[in-house]
């Protein structure tokens, strides 16, 4: 069936920059990420959903040498020369005690009672809205631009201690690289199957 288009939609060369064509890569192009691109990604991706607006998400941007190598002591050995390499890689993590913040993040009502006291609730909810954040994340990074590399091949509590060790309430959830990458790092594009295989309409 041929897509529906919309008036709206984004033309197909930005379909193709953020879907299409974009690409996870193994390998990164010497070439910097500015601080000013890492804010353009964060006030891209802070406006994706979450639920009651409770932006679970707590970011890291690994980008000094000193916090690359001590990034690269966490991770996979597959993953140690991505992290290296790469130009940023941003550790998202996510805040359990985010309903802390709901009297101001969503200000209509008392969200924060929601959470009160429902440490298994709120993990749930953190982990399902920072991942989303995440992919927001992703999306914002192609949009301006620039390639990324997700991993959750890391110890976690390896990264936790070593990155959110003084607010212990925030905990990994996955790591995602960020630069412009390297077309020489990366096999062939894996299977994407046809909407029959794993979708179904009721
Ligand atoms: C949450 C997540 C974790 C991943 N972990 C790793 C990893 O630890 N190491 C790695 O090399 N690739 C990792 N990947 C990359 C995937 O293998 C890659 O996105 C997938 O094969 C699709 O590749 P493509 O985006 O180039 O089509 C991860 C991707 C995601 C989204």
């Amino acid at each position: 069936m041929p897509t529906q288009y919309h008036d709206k939609q984004l033309s197909g060369d930005a379909l193709d920059q953020i879907f299409r064509e974009a690409r996870s890569y193994n390998g990164w192009l010497d070439r910097d990420v500015s601080d000013a691109q890492l804010h353009g990604i964060w006030d891209l991706l802070k406006m994706g959903p979450t639920s009651a607006n409770m932006l679970p998400a707590r970011i890291v941007w690994v980008k000094s040498a000193e916090a690359k190598a001590k990034l690269a002591a966490c991770v996979s050995d597959g993953n140690k020369s991505k992290v290296a390499s790469a130009p940023v890689t941003a550790l998202i993590g996510m805040d359990i005690d985010f309903h802390e913040q709901l009297p101001w993040l969503f200000p209509h009502t008392d969200a924060k009672s929601w959470f009160e006291g429902d440490e298994e609730g709120r993990r749930a909810g953190a982990f399902r809205n920072s991942s989303l954040q995440g992919a927001y994340l992703i999306i914002a990074a192609r949009a301006l631009g620039l390639d990324t590399g997700p991993m959750s091949g890391f110890d976690a509590d390896a990264v936790n201690a070593a990155f959110f060790g003084s607010t212990p309430r925030v905990t990994v959830n996955f790591i995602c690289s960020i630069g412009y990458g390297d077309p020489s790092s990366i096999f062939g594009r894996s299977p994407r199957p046809d909407f029959g295989t794993f979708n179904t309409i009721v």
